[in-house]
Order: structure tokens, then sequence, then C-alpha cells
């Protein structure tokens, strides 16, 4: 009879012990809380297809963003929905528009002790819910996108703005911006960029959450599911022109592109836990199908084991308050 001389099994025995030997921990201050500000609401609006998530009002975002800043979460990113749009997306650019005066009044109200990311994409404010202008043949013009983008991250930044993220996955976007912000003396505004972000069903929920007007889809410019090269080459595009920070996104479907950018790259890396997958959880648990709060903290963990420095999820407040509980 022979016995196994290696027991890993010595070290799961208690929960202390499987505590003292954990790879991969979660803090507070790895989770970044996505939000979602409307132009016009009175009250809060619930997303149907997000139980728990809403659509807040000038005046609850600034108590949301209180809440993130005592919980001690990383920061907040801002999306903004406007009461009117046209095929420019102007709104977004207005210094009074409702993205910028929210990151302005967010600012006011949590000053330094909060990260207030601003989503910098064109496809809240358009009519067509594209990312970019759209050319005569119906087709996103990257070029002429750059400029407004721009514009925007300049807007954004004069707003307040800690870090401008941009999502919108145009060619040359995070040269431009950067180049704007310095020209126009904030070239200390860092730029998070969403190096690798594809397009994806994933985001069906994210849809309803800024009331997208987009018929078709986003595949002439996210990037495509099969491919796994090509996502090193959009995040060394991306450093190069001066990214502070890159995103993959999604995160769970994509862990393997999030653990080959964290091992290429030398700024922190971000991955967002999109609203397909904060659907797909809530839904099962809604169900009885699977333990809600063990599966929640198991893809935040498998998130960051894959290699992510933080993590946009629409958990983040909740899980801080677990986690404060916990010490
Ligand atoms: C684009 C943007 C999207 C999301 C974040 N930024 C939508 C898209 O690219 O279609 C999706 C986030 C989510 O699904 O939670 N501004």
């Amino acid at each position: 009879m022979s016995f196994p001389e290696q027991r890993p099994r010595r070290l799961r025995r208690s929960p202390a012990m499987r505590r003292m030997v954990a790879e991969t921990r979660l803090h507070p201050a790895d989770l970044i809380l996505p939000v979602f500000v409307r132009e016009g609401l009175t009250a809060p609006a619930p997303i149907s297809s997000m139980p728990g998530v809403v659509q807040h009002t000038e005046a609850s975002l600034l108590t949301a963003a209180e809440e993130a800043r005592d919980l001690g979460l990383a920061g907040i990113m801002l999306f903004g929905i406007p009461a009117t749009r046209d095929a420019q997306g102007s709104a977004g650019l207005d210094p009074d528009g409702i993205l910028n005066r929210s990151i302005r009044a967010v600012k006011d109200r949590v000053g330094d002790d909060l990260v207030v990311m601003s989503d910098l994409c064109l496809d809240e404010f358009t009519d067509h819910g594209h990312c970019g202008l759209v050319d005569e043949t119906g087709e996103v013009d990257n070029d002429a996108t750059l400029e407004v983008y721009a514009e925007m991250g300049v807007a954004q930044a004069a707003a307040g703005a800690d870090v401008v993220a941009p999502s919108g996955m145009m060619d040359g976007q995070v040269a431009v911006i950067r180049q704007a912000l310095d020209e126009a003396g904030h070239q200390h505004v860092p730029i998070l960029a969403y190096a690798a972000k594809y397009a994806s069903g994933f985001y069906g929920p994210f849809r309803e959450a800024v009331d997208s007007q987009l018929t078709g889809d986003r595949k002439q410019y996210q990037m495509d599911a099969p491919n796994r090269t090509e996502a090193l080459r959009e995040v060394e595009l991306d450093l190069a022109e001066g990214a502070d920070m890159v995103m993959v996104k999604p995160a769970s479907a994509y862990l393997d592109i999030l653990s080959d950018t964290a091992a290429i790259s030398d700024v922190p890396v971000s991955a967002y836990q999109v609203s397909g997958e904060y659907a797909m959880i809530e839904a099962a648990a809604a169900n009885g199908w699977i333990n809600r709060r063990t599966v929640i903290t198991e893809s935040l963990i498998a998130i960051r084991r894959a290699g992510a420095t933080n993590v946009l999820t629409y958990y983040a407040a909740e899980v801080a308050g677990w986690l404060r509980e916990e010490l």
C-alpha cells in the first residue's frame, strides 16, 4: 500500500489556512463602479435587464459617488444619457451637457478622495447609436471621429475628470486625445484606453441602460471574437500612443486576452465585467441555480487572477461592503 508523499490538501483544511495561502485577493481599491446618469429623470430608474442597477438622477448620482468614496472604491466610471440626441453627438461635447456637468458635480462633491473617470465615446449621444460619426455610405468615419474625440476629451478634462476613457475603438484615438489634452494644458490627465474591446453580445443589457439607438452592430470597429494575436497589436498600439492604462473588455469570456495583455503591458491593466456578465449572474441567482455571493466573488477573483490590476464591475459597491464585513 503506497500513500501520497505530496499532500496539497494540507493547505486547504480551514478557512484561515486557505486565506493564508491565497494567491489572489480582492480589495475595494481594486474595484471601479460604472454609473449611469440620465438627463431629466426625477427619480432613479431601474434597468430591467440589470436588476439592482439604476439610471441615476443628477442628485442620486452624487449619493452614489459619496457611497463609492466612503467604501474606498478605486473610482467610478460615468456614463451620461442626454435628453436629446443628434447625428453628431453634440450633447457629448457641450460643457454643460449631462456628462460634463455630472463630472463637475461629482468632483465638487468627492474632491480627490475618489477617482472620477468618464467614458469618452459618442454612442450615448448620437441618434444612430454609433460610437462615431457616420459618413454618407453609412460607415463610421474613423478620422472625422478622432477630431470629435479630441474635443470631447478636452471638455471632460476641463469639467474635472481625473481619467478619460476612450471606448470607441477608432484607430489612433489615444494619440489624438493625448495631443489635444496636452495642448489644452491637461497634460496631467491620464488616458485609460479601452484597448482590446470586442464586439460582444455581452453588452446587451447596456443598450437598455443607456437607451441606445443602435440598430446594427459595431463589428466594423470593435474586435472580432476569434482573434487573440490581434488584441496584442491593439494593446501595443495604444501603449505606443501613450495610454496610461489599458483595458480588456468583456472580462469573463476573454480571460485569455486579459492574461496575454497583463504579460506584455508595462502599465496597469483594467478589465470590464460588462452588463451581460452581470445579468447572467443575476438571472441564474434569481432562479436559485447558483449561489449569488459565491459566484460574484469567484467571477471577480478569476478576473484578478487572470491579470487585471482592477476591475470595472456593477458589483463594486456591494462587494466592497462584503469585504468590509469580512475584516
Ligand atoms: C461604449 C460602451 C459600451 C459599453 C461600455 N462603453 C457599449 C458598446 O460598446 O456597445 C458596454 C458596457 C457594458 O455592457 O456593461 N460607450
